[in-house]
């Protein structure tokens, strides 16, 4: 009989092949690794894992895929209790691919190496629990540990790095890299700058970068058009060069337990800032008051693994009618660890420079003293409230 397990040659992925074998029953394991964007290093260390342990090792690319899903959650301008979603966009992905590779080679069982605390194992098996196959968790199910595992793995010899492995537990793709575990589930411990990758400590410098938007979809890089995985790497450099995009917080898991997270998302940080700055410019005010509740949904079906559902879909429809004026191109300054829009255009603007100038009389034939009765107006009720309210009192 034939497992998949959900494979990144990490520690936890690595321990669940022997546990698969001798504790599960299944003479045959399937490594598959699909690569959202994680640095090549991760795959020959995938690669290099599975050779070691015998294994057969599929990686399916997805990663144009998921820049897509990233894409949708820029126009959802989603963020979960502050910070850009990504490993939650990630997971539904790769649930999917493997449960393709899964079923192509006729496989018993899928698993994974998540924890019965976090949040993944729903991702994961939401998607799989749709299909036939048995699910398999042996963190969970067994009740490991990171230090059992760490014992385990040396007893048993298994092809583990010594590197990072046993401090933190680190989770990365096109989108964001998070780090959790080890000294940072202490939330009052300072974490060393050892934790960043991609964002360099904040410096003096500062610079300016166009992004291009079409129908609310990032599409440009100070000019230049580029495919949504592109655009992503190229921002990823150029902002974390500034350090723009870390976040180190307190974050509330599915299952209610509190987690301190630290990321780094420099693209996805100016991306959401960009493209929020275009709705302001080509939103009515009654469409920027409205579209929060979308985001505020989406982004909750997203953090639940659940990008692939009725409501999501749904809410999709909403956000492709109105991205449909979101298009023009936004400048920001990359500063200090900060990004701040700095201008926008679009040819959608709900915006006349003549109108709201204090250099000109009319607007469209409504001329400055036509607000007089507006202003004459304004606050009636409160005027009248404390009215009321003050002839009570003399009495
Ligand atoms: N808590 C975050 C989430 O649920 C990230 C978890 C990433 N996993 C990791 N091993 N660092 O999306
Ligand atoms: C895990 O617990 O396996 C990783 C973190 C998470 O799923 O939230």
């Amino acid at each position: 009989s034939k497992v998949a397990l959900a494979f990144s040659g990490g520690l936890d992925t690595t321990v669940c092949v022997p546990l698969l074998k001798e504790e599960y029953g299944y003479d045959d394991v399937l490594a598959v690794t699909v690569d959202v964007g994680q640095p090549e290093a991760e795959f020959a260390e995938a690669r290099e894992t599975a050779d070691a342990l015998g294994l057969d090792i599929h990686v399916v690319d997805a990663k144009a895929e998921f820049a897509s899903l990233c894409f949708d959650s820029v126009r959802a301008n989603a963020t979960y209790q502050g910070y850009p979603l990504g490993t939650a966009l990630a997971r539904p992905v790769i649930a999917e691919k493997i449960l393709e590779v899964a079923e192509a080679e006729d496989c018993d069982a899928i698993a994974h190496g998540c924890t019965g605390k976090g949040n993944d194992q729903l991702r994961f098996e939401t998607v799989w629990r749709g299909s036939d196959l048995e699910v398999i968790a042996p963190v969970r199910e067994l009740g490991l540990t990171r230090e059992w595992e760490v014992d385990y793995a040396e007893e048993r010899d298994l092809p583990v790095e010594a590197g990072n492995e046993g401090t933190w537990s680190i989770d990365t793709n096109l989108w964001s890299r998070s780090v959790e575990g080890g000294d940072l589930e202490d939330p009052s411990h300072i974490p060393s700058e050892d934790i960043y990758e991609w964002t360099k400590t904040p410096s003096s410098g500062e610079e300016l970068v166009d992004i291009e938007f079409e129908n609310g979809y990032p599409v440009g890089l100070n000019g230049e058009l580029l495919d949504p995985v592109d655009l992503i790497e190229n921002l990823n450099a150029l902002a974390g060069a500034h350090g723009v995009g870390r976040t180190d917080m307190l974050e509330d898991r599915m299952l209610g337990l509190k987690v301190r997270e630290n990321y780094e998302h420099p693209a996805a940080t100016v991306l959401l800032t960009a493209h929020e700055a275009l709705e302001q410019l080509v939103f009515t005010k009654t469409e920027r008051d409205f579209k929060p509740q979308i985001e505020q949904q989406w982004a909750e079906q997203a953090y639940r693994g659940l990008v692939f559902s009725p409501l999501t879909e749904s809410l999709n429809g909403y956000l492709e009618a109105s991205q449909e004026k979101v298009t023009g191109t936004v400048t920001v300054k990359l500063q200090g660890g900060h990004v701040r829009p700095v201008a926008r255009e679009s040819e959608y603007g709900v915006y006349s420079e003549n109108a709201a100038s204090f250099n000109t009389e009319t607007v469209d034939g409504i001329e400055q003293a036509d607000a007089t009765g507006v202003a004459k107006y304004h606050g009636f009720q409160e005027r009248l409230a404390n009215d009321v309210a003050e002839k009570a009192e003399r009495e």
